[in-house]
């Protein structure tokens, strides 16, 4: 008999990491029931960057990463070409470097996290969010393909619009074909709201940020599970209260 698979999607930065102890435990249960679970790392980050915080928070080995906010998947450390052709359809990363460059509260990313497929900016601290608005519509006005995720009240990225962590959770779960019942999303930000928008099982972990917050009480229906605790404790609370594994 082949045993039940699940897919488990998880953030790094204060979802799986953050509180030290809890990922000690989720750790240790997964590595138990390593063989249940496809593990996924879905992150905001570089690869390269994701990479340093696995060694330095000691995190299992994944079997596939989506880093870049989904504008990048890697497994067994190459890159996915067809995700990359993917993404590549009706994206002209020029021309919306030229139309951001008018502004002037968008502070642009260190190198290391862009890529072809992502421009990344902080939000200048004294202003105001309408400028994501504004953002948007001047992109929709020039007929831009693209999309803006604002998370943390600060980062802003742009990407192709079949690019983010949701789409990029979406292609795994076909390739792996796994159900939606059996797939588990977990996230604290603003770019994890796509994760929650795929037909798919969610936790929003305690410590979620506001506009992550906000959708859920929007938009959160019985596939979502608001945890009472934070970071991964919060994980191995919608585990079990999903009964997975
Ligand atoms: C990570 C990335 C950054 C991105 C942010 C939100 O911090 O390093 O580029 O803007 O996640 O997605
Ligand atoms: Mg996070």
């Amino acid at each position: 008999m082949t045993m039940k698979k699940y897919l488990l999607v998880t953030d790094l930065d204060n979802t799986l990491v953050g509180d030290e102890d809890s990922t000690v435990k989720i750790n240790n249960f997964l590595e138990a029931k390593r063989e249940q679970f496809y593990l996924v790392y879905a992150t905001g980050r570089s690869y390269s960057s994701a990479n340093k915080l696995k060694s330095e928070a000691e995190l299992l080995e994944p079997d596939y990463w989506v880093t870049s906010v989904g504008s990048e998947i890697y497994h067994q450390n190459i890159m996915d070409v067809s995700w990359a052709n993917h993404l590549s359809k009706g994206w002209n990363r020029g021309q919306i470097c030229a139309i951001v460059e008018h502004f002037s509260e968008l502070i642009s990313q260190p190198d290391c996290e862009q890529n072809p497929w992502k421009v990344s900016f902080w939000l200048n601290k004294t202003a105001d969010f309408s400028i994501i608005d504004n953002l948007k519509n001047e992109l929709k006005k020039e007929k831009l393909s693209a999309q803006v995720i604002f998370s943390s009240g600060r980062d802003v990225d742009i990407l192709p619009v079949n690019a983010n962590k949701g789409n990029a959770t979406n292609y795994l779960q076909k390739q792996l074909k796994i159900t939606p019942e059996n797939t588990l999303v977990c996230g604290d930000s603003g770019n994890d709201i796509h994760l929650f928008e795929q037909n798919v099982k969610g936790v929003i972990v305690n410590n979620a940020q506001p506009e992550l917050l906000k959708w859920y009480y929007n938009n959160g229906n019985a596939n979502h599970y608001l945890a009472k605790s934070i970071c991964a404790d919060g994980i191995l609370e919608a585990i079990h209260y999903f009964k997975m594994g």
